[in-house]
């Protein structure tokens, strides 16, 4: 029996694809025990260096919602618009869907996957998050009888390339975008992936698979990493911490936590090790401890490996759709999460400043564990001359520290803003 694929795109993924399926056609025909067919490609544009031999090409995206020949149709086009619709358009028709988007499914994933389910045809998404790693089906056997605590990540690759430069090359983070951008890593327009959003979208499908809740992208809290210096990762060096751009999911009785956000981690722990575009995710279990995935989170061969794993499952009959999560998603605001910060507070250079952090800090109940006053970076703030100190807090709810951090901006011998980052605990 012969299994009829549609693929919407022509970009690296579908390119890498296309050749990955040519080259390994008789070992996925076997292990499917299928004949596995590309029959159909619609892409807004056709590229004359792409060989698409007996590949049915047209620009309409529509020709493979009607092509009733086709089994499956994989989605690479990317964005939320014109691929919601095609994969809203298969799924009613009966056709079962492989997408890459995280985008679409951080936006639309809920309705896409009550259509599936009530349509019993796949949606399948493993390359969506953290291309080549396969966390999505690890996540959707669900942990029999061990429960999950919490997941953790490194998902964007540009943020980890970025902050990987500046802390092993000295660059700056502007510099480091541009390296970034020269070797592709990173688009033309940067902000959604330096802003967070990009791994926001893959944490609310992490979260949805790992906690059986609905995707609920607006209760991401989500900062990106425009304001990380040179100078924070110095200082954070120095007390042993690397800074990387993290994804936190966590369920805490039936409230959870969604946070995206640039966080300090011990040196000593795997993540501070995942460096450039590797993305990695840790499950945190009742029985198994953490489990870890490290690997390619993009490129060409490593996407489409993923979908191709989902098609071999699909054309195989092996593929298990999760459906949308049955209890409902309760968020748990950042002001009410708790964490040790780091702080660095650009002070004048005067008796009794910091006695005055310290009390302000103390007022709020919150302990210093270590603060190192770096008499020789002088900078200048409000034209007048002022002096890191750089401060890690023991554990204190976030609303808490900021009210701190307000009466500490409101000191005249405190520059404001003064910098703020959690500190991660992956114990
Ligand atoms: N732009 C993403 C990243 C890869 O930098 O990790 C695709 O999701």
């Amino acid at each position: 029996m012969s299994i009829n694929v549609g693929i919407a795109g022509l970009g690296v993924v579908a390119q890498a694809l296309l050749e990955l399926a040519k080259k390994n056609a008789d070992q996925l025909n076997d292990i499917t025990a299928k004949t596995l067919c590309v029959a159909r490609l619609a892409s807004r544009r056709l590229r004359d260096e792409v060989e698409l031999g007996e590949i049915a090409f047209s620009t309409n995206l529509d020709d493979l919602v009607t092509d009733d020949d086709l089994n499956v149709v994989i989605e690479l086009i990317g964005g939320t618009d014109a691929a919601y619709d095609l994969i809203k358009a298969c799924l009613e028709r009966g056709r079962g869907v492989i997408t890459a988007n995280k985008a679409v499914l951080a936006t639309h994933g809920n309705e896409l996957l009550e259509i599936a389910c009530a349509r019993n045809v796949p949606l399948a998404f493993e390359a969506a998050v953290a291309g080549g790693i396969p966390i999505i089906a690890a996540l959707k056997t669900r942990f029999p009888a061990n429960d999950i605590n919490w997941v953790t990540g490194i998902i964007n690759g540009t943020c980890n390339y970025i902050l990987t430069a500046m802390s092993e090359e000295g660059v700056a983070f502007e510099d480091a975008l541009r390296k970034a951008q020269d070797l592709g890593y990173a688009e033309a327009d940067p902000t959604f992936d330096v802003g967070g959003m990009d791994a926001a979208q893959k944490l609310a499908i992490l979260v949805a698979l790992a906690f059986d809740v609905p995707i609920e992208i607006d209760e991401v809290y989500c900062e990106g990493i425009q304001d990380i210096t040179l100078a924070d990762i110095r200082h954070a060096d120095e007390f042993g911490y690397s800074i990387k751009h993290l994804a936190i999911g966590r369920q805490d009785e039936d409230v959870i936590e969604m946070r995206v956000h640039p966080a300090l981690v011990p040196k000593d722990n795997l993540l501070a090790k995942v460096n450039d575009v590797e993305n990695a995710v840790q499950v945190g279990t009742t029985n198994t401890g953490v489990l870890r995935f490290t690997g390619p989170g993009a490129g060409g061969d490593a996407t489409a490996t993923s979908v191709i794993a989902d098609l071999t499952n699909i054309a195989s009959g092996l593929y298990r759709q999760p459906g949308i999560g049955g209890g409902a998603l309760k968020a748990r605001p950042i002001g009410e999460v708790s964490s040790a910060f780091f702080l660095s507070i650009a002070a004048a250079d005067r008796a009794g400043v910091i006695a005055s952090i310290g009390e302000t800090l103390a007022s709020h109940g919150i302990s210093i564990a270590s603060m190192v006053q770096k008499q020789e970076e002088v900078v200048r703030s409000d034209d007048r001359a002022v002096i890191p100190v750089v401060i890690l807090t023991n554990e204190v709810a976030e609303h808490e520290l900021d009210q701190s951090l307000r009466e500490l901006e409101s000191l005249e011998d405190i520059a404001s803003p003064i910098k703020k980052i959690r500190v991660v605990d992956l114990a």
